[in-house]
């Protein structure tokens, strides 16, 4: 299963992707949990200690590796570079391995400049084809709050794109862009989750936003979530029975056994 996490920022995508790789590991999945926002915070949402994580350098930023395998000297433009790097080796190489979930941190792809042609963001977009088509793990990417980085080939790997939003106008109108975007390139199995829900008002609202499309599942506004990214320890130890509930019904609906 290859899920892509996605939304308008502040919104709970990482909130909603660190969980998710801690159910899939607990129900006896390999997981490899793929970093892609440039603001890398996956490994905290996930419970990873940050020592752990401080020690981790993205592959963006990887000049020898990206220099080795696409044969020009990344930052640069106007280089003659193999299109096709050998990437087959990263996910397991450079990742950390924590409790059964491999965190991959992809770190920044270069916007702007002639379609970005830049060895590093060849060499990134190589290594999230090769992780869509290739990984026999579940692979949940926590995106930015858009799609730039999936291609064509890699976006039809996409088993479920998920896009969270909350209670307010704003953060559902990104949504429905980055809806219709994906839809462009391929991508039809969306799964919108209602983040920060207050009361079953506000749920109901974000549903009728999306109608008839229904929903994935609703997470509430909690403490507990705030807090455990207040202190930096793992939330999914510290789940409350409706956190529980809410977390377990989206897992259930993304179907893991099927
Ligand atoms: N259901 C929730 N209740 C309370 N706080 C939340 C909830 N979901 C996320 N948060 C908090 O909101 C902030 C943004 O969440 P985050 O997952 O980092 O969003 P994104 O990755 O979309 O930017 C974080 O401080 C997080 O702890
Ligand atoms: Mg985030």
């Amino acid at each position: 299963m290859k899920i892509a996490v996605t939304g308008k920022g502040g919104t709970g995508k990482t909130t909603l992707a660190g969980i998710l790789a801690c159910y899939f590991r607990d129900d006896g999945y390999k997981v490899l949990a793929v970093d892609a926002d440039p603001d890398a915070n996956l490994g905290s949402a996930i419970g990873i200690p940050p020592d752990l994580t401080a020690s981790l350098v993205p592959i963006s930023e990887r000049r020898k590796l990206i220099k080795e395998r696409t044969g020009a000297e990344p930052g640069e433009f106007g280089q003659m570079f193999k299109m096709n790097p050998v990437v087959d080796d990263i996910p397991d190489q450079y990742s950390v391995d924590f409790e059964g979930i491999k965190l991959l941190v992809m770190g920044a792809i270069r916007k702007g400049g002639g379609g970005c042609a830049c060895p590093e963001n060849v060499l990134l977009q190589s290594l999230l084809s090769e992780i869509m088509l290739k990984r026999d793990e579940v692979v949940i990417v926590d995106m930015e709050a858009g799609i730039e980085h999936l291609g064509r080939a890699t976006c039809k790997a996409v088993d479920r794109m998920l896009i969270t939003v909350e209670p307010g106008a704003r953060s559902i109108s990104t949504a429905k862009r980055i809806m219709e975007l994906a839809a462009e390139i391929g991508i039809e199995t969306f799964g919108v989750v209602g983040n920060k829900v207050v009361t079953e008002d506000r749920g109901r609202w974000i549903a009728g936003q999306f109608a008839p499309v229904e929903i994935l599942g609703v997470i509430p506004y909690s403490e507990i979530i705030l807090e455990a990214d207040r202190r930096q320890v793992a939330l999914i130890n510290r789940l409350d029975e409706n956190l529980k509930t809410a977390f377990e019904s989206i897992y259930r609906a993304l179907g893991p056994k099927g």
